[in-house]
């Protein structure tokens, strides 16, 4: 098992590269699959999820080419099966994507259940609205989500969605790109993955508008050919060295983001004293006096990112005053609160609110993680905390975080990484 030592309570400095976004490449790596050609994807972000996204296609018969660390071509013209590896897509959510795609292209799909949910029932009802509203049968048999349409071919249709799902908007996407005639997905999500895979599948050739607003209409297309396309970078993971070094205090320089992605971070941060300058790609944030208290609430995008909310609540119990922080997209995402706990900080949670009674400081303690965000809140903790932390479980945070340990420490973090033998890093279920 790997943990990570860290020395907390100094303040960071220095200059941070932000990766490609991870919940886009988790779908434009699926939706690889429905290209018949080469598909060359630059800013691929260096994560296990990612590894375990192309392990499935290269099962699947895709043949793939890494080109350097952040590129790889993927050829998906001689795909042999639409059935996935139970062991391989059961270990990660995104795996759903894989149902849109292979049912887009080739009309079936069988995918394992994607796998346990960590922060309350994780249902996939909207998905499976949407794929039998373009005409395709869904059922569950031996641990296996079947959709398949006796069409040969999905058929265009409006799909209504009862709530704002970033994973079903992308999912009936992928299914309608390629399905006769048009669709119309309305009440959809709105996050930039989504317009990032819309735009990877136009330049694809398919024919989809309004990504990034409530409602897309795609035009069907009968193919997808090659071509080359960049994912863009991962929103969560530079709102995630901004809360910490909100947290620790200090000066850094967050390059590699789309600023207009960061406004919902932003703003939160300035309530709270944090000085954020924007440059085209960078963003310079700045910490010197105390953090006051604010208030945060999560929301579909363009709201505050419930994939930043325990980062936030973090930074939050660090400011002076009494915080309001709800929950509104998860029902039960505060379970890291009972290690910040550990840690000294003042949380008490009820239902969806969790109330933050800032404290002066936080101490290192032996904590674990549960899940990614919580892992990264928990660095967090650790970095701004005095003493030394012990995190366990950070396999959570190495699913989505790119080289965090040493990113970090190119920002003057004293945080390392070590193996404890005899250990075993295999996580029950990941979720994402
Ligand atoms: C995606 O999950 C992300 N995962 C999550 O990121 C993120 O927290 C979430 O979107 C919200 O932004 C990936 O992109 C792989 P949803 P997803 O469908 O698509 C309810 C991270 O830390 N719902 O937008 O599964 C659901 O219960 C991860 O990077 C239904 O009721 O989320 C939730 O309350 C964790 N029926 C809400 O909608 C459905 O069919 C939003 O879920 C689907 C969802």
């Amino acid at each position: 098992m790997t943990k990570y030592i860290v020395q907390g309570g100094k303040p960071l400095f220095g200059e941070v590269e932000v990766s490609g976004a991870k919940n886009a490449a988790v779908a434009i790596i699926p939706a690889a699959l429905m290209v018949d050609g080469v598909c060359r994807i630059e800013n691929i972000p260096q994560i296990s999820d990612v590894t375990l996204c192309l392990k499935i296609l290269e099962q699947l018969g895709a043949n793939i080419r890494t080109i350097n660390r952040h590129t790889v071509e993927i050829d998906c013209s001689r795909i042999r099966s639409t059935r996935t590896s139970y062991e391989l897509a059961r270990k990660i959510r995104a795996s759903y994507y894989l149902i849109g795609a292979l049912l887009g292209r080739f009309g079936q799909a069988e995918v394992a259940m994607p796998g346990g949910c960590n922060f309350g029932v994780r249902p996939i009802d909207q998905h499976v609205k949407g794929f039998t509203t373009l005409g395709a049968k869904v059922v569950v048999e031996g641990g296996f989500i079947h959709a398949s349409t006796d069409l040969g071919r999905l058929k265009g249709a409006n799909v209504y969605l009862d709530v704002v799902s970033v994973g079903a908007t992308m999912n009936i996407m992928m299914a309608a790109a390629m399905a006769e005639g048009n669709t119309i997905i309305e009440n959809a999500a709105k996050e930039p993955h989504i317009v990032d895979l819309a735009n990877f599948l136009n330049s694809m050739g398919a024919n989809i508008r309004g990504a990034g607003t409530d409602t897309i209409k795609i035009q069907g297309v009968d193919r997808l050919s090659g071509g080359t396309y960049a994912i863009i970078p991962d929103q969560i993971e530079a709102g995630t060295y901004m809360a910490a070094v909100a947290a620790t205090g200090g000066q850094i320089l967050v390059k590699n983001i789309i600023p207009k992605h960061m406004d919902c971070i932003t703003a939160k941060l300035v309530e709270m004293g944090v000085e954020v300058e924007e440059h085209e790609d960078t963003l310079l944030v700045r910490r010197t006096g105390s953090l006051q208290k604010t208030n945060v609430k999560t929301l579909p995008y363009p709201g505050f990112p419930t994939d930043m909310q325990p980062q936030i609540t973090t930074v939050l119990s660090l400011a002076e005053g009494t915080s309001l922080v709800t929950e509104s997209v998860w029902k039960n995402r505060y379970r890291y609160v009972d290690e910040l706990k550990r840690m000294g900080a003042n949380i008490q949670v009820d239902d969806r609110t969790a109330v933050v009674e800032g404290v002066d400081h936080l101490t290192g303690a032996p904590i674990q993680a549960c899940d990614l965000r919580a892992g990264a809140a928990l660095v967090i903790a650790a970095l701004a905390a005095q003493g030394e932390s012990e995190i366990s479980c950070v396999q959570y945070v190495e699913r989505g975080y790119e080289d965090i340990v040493a990113k970090l420490r190119g920002l003057g973090a004293d945080i390392r990484s070590v193996e404890i033998p005899g250990e075993s890093d295999e996580l029950e279920a990941h979720i994402g």
